[in-house]
């Protein structure tokens, strides 16, 4: 069995990064500039929002936060929007979800210039990489399948089984998964809260992604002998032992499924270390208009 260790690959994705920043700088071109939006104090938020700042520092990317309070309207929000999609010198953003109930998130992502859009969350993005154009990738699916390359894991004519189908992890998941090239070209198939035999499509996977939601909900007696799992979950589970009263939980009950497999992702320090990362390297995709030419 052996552990992908997303943790160091996020790292070397991000001195990768680092250094074409480097190499922009010292040609004298535009640094990549990302911004958050984010609404409220969240606890969940602010922590995700404030990772991804660093992340900015950690490769030499400029970056600006900008803050609203819960009471904030919709207008004035969108308004921010429109100003940041009008600013020349900002690349990508993102508006932090969830936001409050008095927010429509589907108006908001909509407003979003797609050529901004580091996200991967607006309509068009999805719908370009449906039909397999250029597209920017949510984070997650897109960490995930850059730990498939880089740990050169078989997908061609492999079962694929993703369990969740979620619009930012499970659906693109199954498609990116099943399209043409590597890594792809993969049989999927989506299992959900409704699906039937659930064990039995498991045993017949080469590769399985949970992203359920439910804590060790994957059991090894649903996982086929060389197996490849990735784990998606990150359910907050009270830990009276640790400093913060919780710990991370993944979708998988990881001690007895991971003799199993040939490949597995833990948790903490599988995928999710990716999802900043992927963020990151939307921008710099979207500042050198890798993208939308
Ligand atoms: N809330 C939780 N994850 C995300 C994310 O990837 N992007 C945004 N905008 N909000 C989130």
């Amino acid at each position: 069995m052996q552990l992908i260790d997303g943790k160091l690959t996020s790292k070397e994705v991000r001195q990768e990064i680092a250094a074409e920043v480097e190499i922009i700088k010292k040609a004298g071109g535009k640094i990549p500039h990302l911004s958050a939006i984010l609404v409220g104090h969240d606890g969940g938020s602010e922590s995700y929002v404030a990772g991804k700042m660093k992340a900015c520092e950690e490769v030499g990317f400029k970056s600006s936060l900008i803050r609203f309070e819960d009471d904030v309207t919709e207008e004035v929000l969108l308004n921010k929007v429109q100003e940041l999609n009008e600013d020349p010198d900002i690349d990508g953003f993102i508006v932090q979800l969830p936001l409050p109930k008095h927010i429509s998130e589907e108006k908001v992502t909509d407003s979003i210039d797609p050529r901004k859009d580091v996200d991967g969350f607006h309509p068009q993005n999805l719908g370009r990489m449906v039909i397999g154009s250029p597209a920017f990738i949510s984070a997650t699916p897109q960490g995930i399948m850059e730990l498939l390359k880089r740990y050169e894991i078989e997908t061609s004519g492999k079962h694929c089984v993703v369990i969740g189908r979620s619009n930012i992890v499970g659906r693109p998941m199954s498609i990116l998964l099943s399209q043409k090239g590597y890594p792809g070209d993969a049989t999927v198939t989506v299992c959900h809260s409704r699906t039937k035999n659930l064990k039995e499509i498991c045993l017949s996977a080469d590769i399985i992604v949970a992203a359920i939601g439910s804590p060790e909900f994957l059991k090894a007696e649903m996982v086929k002998e060389g197996a490849v799992v990735i784990d998606v979950g990150t359910t907050r589970v009270e830990a009276p032992d640790t400093k913060r009263g919780w710990r991370l939980k993944g979708d998988v009950k990881f001690d007895e499924v991971a003799p199993k497999c040939s490949y597995i992702t833990p948790v903490p320090g599988g995928v999710g270390p990716m999802t900043i990362t992927s963020l990151i390297l939307n921008t710099l995709k979207s500042a050198k208009k890798e993208i939308y030419k």
